[in-house]
């Protein structure tokens, strides 16, 4: 599975965020295919149900919960200890792009927005840490995007929560480090996951020719957590496009802004 040092997930125990569809589907069967225990979450309860009968053998334990609401990323992690005792890798997956342009935003929906995709994951995180330190380690995993290091129109709020997400896990890597926890950012560029149907980033960005699969990103972002890498981008394609954003923000600015006057306003 792992080129080099292979990945010896088996018998450990893991908590998945965003379980039901796409990359977190794929983290959570990776896992349980090697494995691990894994607690699965995420609101649709029938999606997380399947998942948890291709494992016949009991190792995926569905856990419904909708990270809206506030405080429900330390609710969930407190139902793994509980249940297992401890919690060797926590996945911070679950998240959700819209399509909706700064000056059409409100403060709500973007509350929302930065309670999902990071208030949920510092719950989760904040939660785990002493557990992980009294067990003498451990790993986090969290899932941002490409576009926690860049800027892409239409969708601010999303960018922004990535932004946070990315800034968090670098730091908070060094942080707890010392403690013999690693803390990987998966950044992944377009991948093909219901996340395109919600966000409508395929219409606008015309990212569906750049697009990698969901079982790939989810495989180099677990290579990357067992190797306790800080920093994962799948794809050269997407290193390309960063390196791209870093060397010629000139040309970049260019052309997201002549992709910003592409997004037609809301209906
Ligand atoms: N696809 C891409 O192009 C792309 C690129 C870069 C980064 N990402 C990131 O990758 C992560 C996974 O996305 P994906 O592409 O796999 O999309 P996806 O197929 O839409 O999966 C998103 C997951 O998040 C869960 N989720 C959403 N809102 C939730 C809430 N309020 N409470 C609990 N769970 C919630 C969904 O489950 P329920 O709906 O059942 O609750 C689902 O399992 C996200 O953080 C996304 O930002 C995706």
């Amino acid at each position: 599975m792992a080129s080099g040092k292979r990945m010896k997930w088996d018998g450990q125990i893991a908590l998945v965020t965003g379980a039901s569809s796409g990359i977190g589907r794929e983290i959570a069967h990776q896992l349980a295919q090697a494995g691990a225990t894994v607690f699965a979450s995420a609101r649709r309860d029938e999606r997380l149900v399947q998942l948890s009968a291709e494992f016949p053998n009991g190792s995926v334990t569905p856990i419904v919960a909708d990270l809206a609401e506030a405080g429900t990323g330390e609710w969930l992690v407190e139902q793994v200890l509980a249940q297992a005792g401890r919690l060797d890798l926590l996945v911070n997956n679950a998240g959700y792009g819209e399509l909706v342009k700064a000056d059409e935003q409100t403060t709500k929906a973007v509350a929302r927005q930065m309670q999902v995709n990071f208030m949920a994951v510092i719950e989760a995180t904040l939660k785990t840490i002493p557990a992980m330190k009294s067990q003498g380690g451990g790993r986090i995993l969290n899932v941002a995007s490409i576009v926690g290091h860049m800027g892409i129109p239409g969708v601010s709020a999303y960018v922004a929560s990535k932004h946070a997400l990315q800034g968090w896990s670098e730091a908070s890597g060094y942080d707890l480090k010392q403690h013999n926890i690693s803390v990987t950012c998966l950044c992944p560029g377009g991948t093909d996951t219901e996340f395109q149907d919600h966000a409508s980033f395929e219409r606008h960005h015309g990212v569906s020719s750049f697009m990698q699969s969901a079982a790939t990103v989810a495989r180099a972002g677990l290579r990357g957590a067992w190797k306790r890498k800080l920093l994962v981008i799948p794809g050269l394609r997407n290193r390309f496009f960063l390196w791209a954003h870093d060397r010629m923000p000139w040309l970049y600015r260019r052309i997201m802004y002549r992709e910003a006057k592409r997004i037609a306003p809301r209906d």
